[in-house]
């Protein structure tokens, strides 16, 4: 729009150039014109009257020349008459003057000294006038004078319509060209660009549909219609040879899995059947800025992971809504196509009460649940009536699960998450024909510490309603089986990895999730970095040669003050560092209502400026702390900018970002620094591998991420690279539909 403004306001001021400059020759013009009229005008009138008072110019004639004076003094635009004597005395004065000025006096000597008609354009009264005037003669010599003024008012009067009629005619041309332009720009070039991006982008999401007539016809755009058609065609080519040549892979687990070939394999194994995708989080958030409505992808590792499978297969994504300006943007039945810019699937809404959402989520989802799920050491707080919001909540989604998969043949559900650990069972009970699965993003520790819960036997009796329950380790299913062994009656098959109760039996299995490894960098860009260093560096305002970095959510899991620590030992350990290394932590704020997240984020906070205030120097800190939420694009120059990513948490199921880092490495550089208690250490051997509760161990592997060399950094990153690539999100889900397909 900017653009069209500047174009219109190019064009507006060439004409007003162009109308000014005609005026001012027009008026030019007729000024001359006009002056020369009433110049005219005044010496015929001077020439007539000349003749009648000439020969009586005597002093004893005063009433004939004053009666002379009167009647001529009555045409038309004459202000004035006036006879002199030799002396430039008057003689004779029309009455419509009230007084002569001064210029008149030497216009008048002037004439009698030249002894030649003499005139000027003067201010008489306030009024513009011409004055001429002409001397008389006896036989001899000049006697006397005669005077005439002509009202020239009406000249400035004219040349002032002539400029108000110019602007007028200015005005109404620059309006209406300023709205032909626009509907041109509409028709001409807007329009037909929409048509192109539409059809571009049908085109890319695998529609096959005619370029619009329009299009095909318009003069302009013959030659850029043309090149897309055979883009078009290029492209859908090359999707059908892709799709052929996933379709002949498909058995082929070991070769690389693409979102094409996910979708392939699902159209095989699925055979029309749909997938309903069912979280608490939602993939898109909608919020409302202003009177703008805007969305952001969460940070999430459920997201992370679950939404290019989405993305790949379609179906129906059930899940919490929780934007202030989710409700704004769905259909009658809560329903939205996502992702908003380019629609693949579903998002069906759930809509929670203030009161659901304090007990089901902030309370017994995350403050029960989480800590007794991870071992931070962090207490977890079981209430009745969370517990009884819990329930309710989980009915609810099942609820909605139930109406959606109404008309569907043997639906597949796959829940994700602790949130939602007693829908298997209750979906199934209603529709056993339905393949249900469960998988739990996060670890499940040990049977010692899950028997503490006082609802133990609900959650694990809503879990084995599910036919299969998946883990990110072999350790979490070992800790579940031996679970569930002990607190329901139940049958167990080692060797299956198989819970059997009431009569249904539910599988065991790792699934370690991961991410869509990307394959589309443009990798002769900057291949080291360093440019996207550099701006780094000047955007946060720093001066430092090397840069660490951490990205999580503000969660006391993560090990946030165990890193910190590890970087204060660091420097006093290696104080050739001071000055050179500096450690960049984005902890996007999470679970801020819980009391224990906000108070963690204030002791982040503290630690932050405490090891900041021992080492500051004048352009130099060691810790920057961004507590604020990231897009992934942001996230993404981060990681490349930086010289290692440091993840401590003290206990987590897997940890995406450590994989995240790994895959946004396209230069091959970089050091992961991985905590041993996350999922993602047993898969990512090449990290340097730390307990985060070992400070000083922490600290050396900080070191060796510095000091190590650009070849075995290649060597390693390539390694992990490769193990991503290999096992990425795709592949988990592929893994994961194959058994579930298999069960039912
Ligand atoms: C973990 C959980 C996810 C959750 C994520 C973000 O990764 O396993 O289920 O989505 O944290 O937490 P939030 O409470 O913001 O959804």
């Amino acid at each position: 729009m900017k653009q069209v403004i500047a174009a219109l306001l190019v064009i507006i001021t060439i004409i007003t150039l162009f109308v000014v400059a005609f005026t001012v020759n027009q008026v030019g013009e007729e000024e001359q014109r006009l002056k020369s009229d009433l110049q005219y005008r005044s010496m015929l009138l001077t020439e007539s009257l000349k003749a009648t008072v000439e020969p009586n110019l005597t002093s004893e004639s005063a009433n004939y020349l004053q009666s002379a004076v009167e009647k001529f003094a009555n045409k038309e635009r004459v202000t004035g008459l006036v006879i002199y004597d030799n002396k430039s005395k008057v003689m004779a004065v029309s009455s419509t003057i009230l007084e002569a000025t001064s210029a008149a006096s030497e216009i008048v000597t002037n004439a009698m000294d030249a002894d030649k008609a003499n005139g000027n354009f003067e201010t008489l009264e306030n009024k513009k006038v011409y004055i001429l005037a002409v001397p008389m003669h006896d036989d001899k010599s000049v006697v006397g004078a005669l005077m005439v003024i002509q009202n020239a008012g009406y000249i400035d009067d004219r040349l002032n319509e002539i400029w108000k009629n110019n602007l007028i005619r200015l005005v109404v041309q620059a309006s209406l060209l300023s709205f032909a332009t626009l509907l041109l720009i509409r028709w001409i070039i807007y329009k037909p660009i929409r048509g192109l991006v539409e059809t571009l982008k049908l085109a890319r999401m695998g529609g096959s549909e005619q370029l619009p007539k329009g299009l095909t016809s318009s003069f302009f755009f013959r030659p850029l219609v043309e090149e897309i058609s055979n883009m078009r065609s290029s492209l859908m080519e090359a999707r059908i040879s892709a799709s052929e040549e996933a379709r002949l892979r498909l058995e082929k687990l070991d070769s690389p899995w693409t979102a094409e070939r996910l979708k392939e394999f699902i159209k095989d194994i699925l055979k029309g059947r749909t997938i309903f995708m069912v979280s608490n989080r939602e993939p898109y958030i909608h919020t409302k800025t202003g009177r703008k409505i805007d969305y952001y992808f969460p940070a999430s590792g459920v997201v992370t992971a679950i939404e290019p499978v989405m993305q790949a297969c379609g179906g129906v994504w059930i899940a919490h809504g929780s934007g202030d300006a989710d409700r704004l943007v769905v259909d009658s039945n809560s329903k939205i196509k996502v992702p908003p810019d380019e629609p693949k699937y579903v998002l069906r809404r759930i809509w929670l009460t203030e009161q659901e959402e304090v007990g089901y989520y902030y309370g017994f989802s995350n403050e029960a649940l989480w800590p007794l799920c991870h071992i931070a050491y962090q207490r977890p707080i079981f209430k009745k009536e969370d517990w009884e919001e819990y329930k309710k909540v989980n009915q609810k989604f099942a609820d909605v699960i139930l109406s959606e998969i109404k008309n569907h043949d043997r639906p597949i559900v796959l829940i994700q998450d602790f949130h939602l650990a007693l829908v298997p069972k209750m979906v199934k009970m209603q529709r056993p024909g339905a393949v249900v699965g469960i998988f739990w993003h996060i670890p499940w520790s040990s049977p010692e510490s899950f028997s503490i819960c006082p609802w133990k036997k609900e959650i694990l009796d809503g879990m084995l309603g599910a036919d299969l329950i998946g883990f990110q380790t072999q350790l979490h299913c070992n800790n579940f089986i031996e679970t569930a062994g002990r607190e329901l009656e139940s049958l167990i098959d080692f060797e299956r990895f198989a819970i059997t109760r009431s009569n249904h039996t539910s599988y065991v299995k790792p699934f370690p999730i991961s991410i869509a490894f990307p394959d589309g960098f443009d990798k002769t860009k900057d291949l080291d970095g360093k440019e996207e260093k550099e701006r780094l560096l000047k955007s946060l305002r720093i001066k430092t040669k090397y840069i660490g970095l951490g990205i999580d959510r503000l969660d006391y899991t993560k090990g946030i003050l165990e890193r910190f620590k590890a970087i204060e030992i660091f420097l006093n350990r290696y104080p050739p560092y001071k000055g050179k290394f500096t450690f960049v932590q984005i902890a996007a704020p999470s679970r801020t209502r819980i009391k224990k997240y906000r108070d963690f984020a204030i002791e982040v906070e503290n630690e932050a400026d405490r090891i900041n205030a021992l080492f500051k120097a004048k352009t130099w800190k060691p810790i920057i702390l961004l507590a604020k939420h990231h897009s992934h694009s942001e996230i993404q120059k981060f990681y490349r900018a930086t010289d290692f990513c440091l993840v401590t948490s003290l206990h987590d199921g897997m940890n995406l970002v450590a994989k995240e880092y790994v895959a946004s490495r396209y230069d091959e550089k970089g050091v992961l620094i991985l905590s041993q208690y996350t999922g993602a250490s047993r898969e990512l051997k090449d990290a340097l591998i730390v307990n985060p509760y070992n400070g000083e161990q922490t600290a050396d592997a900080i070191k060796k991420a510095l000091e190590m060399t650009a070849k075995e950094q290649t060597k390693r990153m390539r390694s992990m690279r490769e193990i991503i690539k290999n096992y990425n999100v795709y592949r988990w889900s592929a893994e994961l539909l194959k058994t579930i397909v298999n069960l039912g």
